[in-house]
Order: structure tokens, then sequence, then C-alpha cells
């Protein structure tokens, strides 16, 4: 059987491609502007927080710098590694649970439910996608927020389109060994909504993330700023068809407070 991707061999590479980089920036910018809203709606704080297969802990770390208490947890030693770091340099070690398990082991470690999950480009990287979100979803208090980010089958293929891999996409576009941090399939995006729905949350927003910059010409042919970049994808992300064609898309909403999933 396959197993899910344990990210140890290319921590490092991720966190060169996702620090300072315009993708990085343009991700890390508009899912912000979800989590704030989110975050408004929030019935207390501070909240604990499950950053799910979360890495090296970007975007939780925001939330920790606003007092929230966040338990990250990863199967790769390697990624914790990086985290902690992180979080050390900014002194936000007291707030934190680093867990060295997968999310299938969540409900055995776990001693309490949290009041919010984040599930961040993790699901394109499991053998069983639904099976993880359910299981990250178990870990929820009724009434609990969520935040999931996954890899859109559509942007993956308009880009595959776009690029004349049309050979590639009559294939069914198999994952190819050679692009290490590209994930071996995109999700349906109609189908993660059902799973959602199907599981009681309900969706508040959807935002695509890098709608057109990894469309661009890789030759440079208008005149652009980051910053112009940057605030035009915030623009775009909510409205169709720039949504659809995100490169992932991230879906956030609440838990339904009467569900009772202990
Ligand atoms: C693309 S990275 C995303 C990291 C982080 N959530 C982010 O958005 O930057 C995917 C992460 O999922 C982790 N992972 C893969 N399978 C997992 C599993 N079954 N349980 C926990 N983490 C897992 C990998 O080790 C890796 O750190």
């Amino acid at each position: 059987m396959k197993k899910d991707r344990n990210f140890d061999d290319i921590a490092h590479k991720f966190a060169r491609n996702i620090y300072g980089s315009a993708k990085g920036d343009i991700r890390q910018a508009v899912v912000w502007q979800d989590l704030e809203n989110l975050l408004a709606r929030a019935p207390h704080s501070p909240l604990t927080v499950l950053d799910a297969g979360g890495g090296i802990g970007q975007m939780s770390l925001e939330l920790a710098k606003r007092g929230h208490h966040i338990i990250l947890c990863d199967l790769s030693e390697e990624m914790l590694k990086l985290a902690r770091q992180e979080v050390e340099k900014e002194g936000l070690l007291p707030q934190y649970q680093f867990l060295h398990c997968g999310i299938q082991d969540l409900s055995d470690t776990l001693t309490t439910k949290v009041d919010m999950v984040m599930f961040h480009a993790v699901m394109e990287w499991l053998n069983d996608p639904f099976e993880g979100l359910t299981q990250v979803l178990q870990c929820l208090k009724p009434g609990g927020l969520v935040s999931v980010m996954f890899y859109n089958h559509t942007g993956l293929l308009f880009k595959n389109l776009i690029c004349g891999n049309l050979t590639h996409v009559e294939q069914g576009m198999p994952h190819r060994k050679r692009f290490k941090l590209q994930p071996q399939k995109g999700l349906v995006p109609d189908e993660v909504y059902a799973h959602l729905q199907h599981a009681t949350v309900e969706i508040w927003g959807k935002t695509g993330v890098r709608t057109f910059h990894d469309y661009m010409q890789t030759e440079r042919l208008g005149e652009f700023t980051e910053a112009q970049l940057i605030a035009m994808e915030q623009t775009l992300c909510r409205q169709e068809p720039f949504l659809s064609l995100g490169r992932y898309i991230h879906v956030w909403g609440q838990l339904a407070p009467t569900q009772c999933n202990e």
C-alpha cells in the first residue's frame, strides 16, 4: 500500500521554497485575510489550535503571536525541528505542543478536543485524503473553527493545458517523481466541499491561492511590483473564475455547534 508522504528528506528544500518567495508571500497574504475573518467569529480567545501536518508551521506561528495555543503535529521530525527553531526565535515555546505523529494517531494522542483545526496542504500528500480530513475533524469540539487548504485539481489541469502538456493530461496527469515538491494529485474542489458539508461543517468562505501568478509568462512581459502582485491576488481570489483556478483553495468555516463526535 502507498504511504503518506513524510517530508524528512525535503524539509529544508520546502522551507527555502516557501520563505520569502512570491509564491509563499501570496499564500500568506490571502489565507491570512481569511484567518482574520475566521478569528473574528471565534467565541472566545485564546484558542487551542491544532495545526495538523503543520510542517514548519509558518501560518500557525502568526496565530501564536496573537496569543493562541498551538498543537503542531507532523509525521516529519525534520519539519518539526525547523518549526521549533522558528518558534524559539519568537520566544513562543510556552504556547506550543509538538507532536511527532501522523494525523491518524491524533485521536489516541490528544487528551482534549481543540477549538480550531488547520489542515493546510496535507490532503494531497495522503494515501487517503478524505479519511485524513475526517480524522482531523474528529479532533474538533462542536462549534469549532475549520481551515482547510488543498492542492486544486482544476489548477493543475489548467497549468498543464497552458503549458501544452496535452499528452500528460490525456494520461490522467500521473505523478512525476522529478518534481519532488509537487503533490502527487490534486483534489477535486466539489468533492472536498461535499465531504466537509457531510461532516456538518458550514462553509463560510472559499479562496483561491495563486489564481494567476503561476500562469504568468516566466519571461516578464508587463511591469509590476511584488506589492501589486499580492494586492491583485487579494482582489481576485474570492471571485470566479479566479477562485476555481487557484493552485490551492482555502476553505473555511465552522463545525456544527450541536454535533457530538465524542
Ligand atoms: C506540504 S507540507 C505542508 C506543511 C504545512 N501544513 C504548510 O501548510 O506549510 C505537508 C506536510 O504534511 C506532513 N504529513 C504527510 N503525511 C502526514 C500524516 N499522515 N500525518 C501528519 N503529517 C503528515 C509532511 O511531513 C509535511 O510536513
